[in-house]
């Protein structure tokens, strides 16, 4: 089955398409960076603007790339949670190319496709399946949340109590005066970084069960900036060091604390954060020391794509969940709430 992705709840315009929820034909993305970086985060009006410009290009793209719309079997579409007036820029073309060719329609969670990504991939490397039971931690720029995942159901273990991993490197990467957005700044700046010149704190070290907290990290980052004089390249690089040293170890504390309570065979990593080149080798030493598998998508997969809304709506389509015409977009999602979650796009 060949499922057409799209993708538009943020900055990016994606489409994708994917043959049995698994391999990639085609992966079109269209960043907006550049549209928002003067204002240093995501406008949610020009964001709106730029998917209804990018869409069409887009979806011609990945088609042409694919064999055409004809080969096409089923429309996936974002539908939630995101900026709502990009979700509907994607969920109104996707209904519109329904309607026009009678293909039938999925409605796929932002956060379920993100969960997806690890396991799809392109021809050239064939991606893994999951195995169950496992610990699956989603680092976004929206959302930080850990999970228990069996082949029955999910349930989340902890979340973020304040900002997302993703939405702190961004807001430190302002406060460096780094642009946007910020955790590949960060990320590539601490490749050169002193990692003993600075200390950060880490949020809810030892405590807080499986939750995380990045806020009084973001201000002892604050307070360290304020007390110097000047901040010159290498100070910088040594903060971003620090900085994102403290977020990864914060993140895989709680995951170790997972895989040491519950017998697992894998750690699944996904999420734009999943990107994150010390948090990548930190989870593999992770899952070595535990004897279990790591699981990490390709970078291009952690970010925003439309292949894992594609790859997630033919779990979809096999159960024969259709949307119909009356869908909609939806802002935020419940899922940070502990507990067991449906396995299905519920929000
Ligand atoms: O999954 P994503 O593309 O969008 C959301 O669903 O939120 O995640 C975007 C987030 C941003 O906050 C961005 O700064 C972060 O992922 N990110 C990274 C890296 N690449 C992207 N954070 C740390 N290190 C990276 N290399
Ligand atoms: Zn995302």
């Amino acid at each position: 089955m060949r499922v057409l992705g799209i993708e538009s709840s943020c900055d990016e315009t994606a489409a994708s398409v994917v043959l049995d929820g698994r391999i990639i034909e085609s992966n079109v993305i269209y960043s907006q960076v550049k549209e928002h970086r003067k204002y240093g985060g995501v406008v949610p009006e020009i964001a709106s603007r730029q998917h209804i410009k990018a869409i069409i290009p887009v979806l011609d793209e990945a088609l042409e790339n694919s064999g055409g719309i004809e080969n096409i079997d089923v429309i996936a579409v974002t539908n939630g949670p995101g900026l709502v007036g990009s979700l509907l820029v994607g969920v109104s073309a996707a209904k519109a190319l329904s309607l026009a060719t009678g293909k039938p329609l999925v409605a796929v969670n932002h956060l379920e496709a993100h969960l997806k990504a690890p396991f799809c991939g392109f021809p050239d490397n064939p991606p893994p399946e999951p195995d169950f039971p496992h610990i699956s931690l989603l680092v976004s720029g929206g959302h930080s949340i850990l999970f228990h995942v069996t082949e029955e159901k999910r349930t989340v273990l902890g979340a973020t109590r304040d900002d997302a991993a993703g939405e702190a490197f961004d807001k430190a990467a302002k406060m460096m005066g780094l642009g946007y957005p910020g955790g590949k700044i960060i990320d590539d700046l601490a490749q050169k970084g002193d990692p003993t010149r600075f200390r950060l704190p880490r949020g809810l070290k030892g405590r807080g069960e499986y939750d995380y907290s990045f806020s009084g990290l973001k201000t002892a980052l604050m307070n360290l900036i304020d007390s110097m004089e000047d901040l010159d390249s290498g100070t910088i690089n040594d903060l971003c060091y620090a900085f994102r040293e403290s977020v990864v170890l914060s993140l895989l504390e709680k995951a170790e604390k997972a895989i040491s309570t519950f017998p697992v065979k894998s750690l699944v990593v996904s999420g734009g954060v999943a990107a994150n080149s010390y948090l990548r080798t930190k989870s593999q030493k992770l899952s070595e020391k535990y004897g279990i598998r790591c699981v990490l998508p390709p970078k291009i997969l952690c970010t925003d794509n439309a292949a894992m809304v594609a790859s997630y709506g033919y779990n979809l389509a096999v159960k024969k969940q259709w949307a119909d015409p009356s869908l909609n977009a939806f802002a935020s999602s419940q899922w940070t709430k502990r507990g067991e979650l449906s396995g299905n796009s519920g929000r």
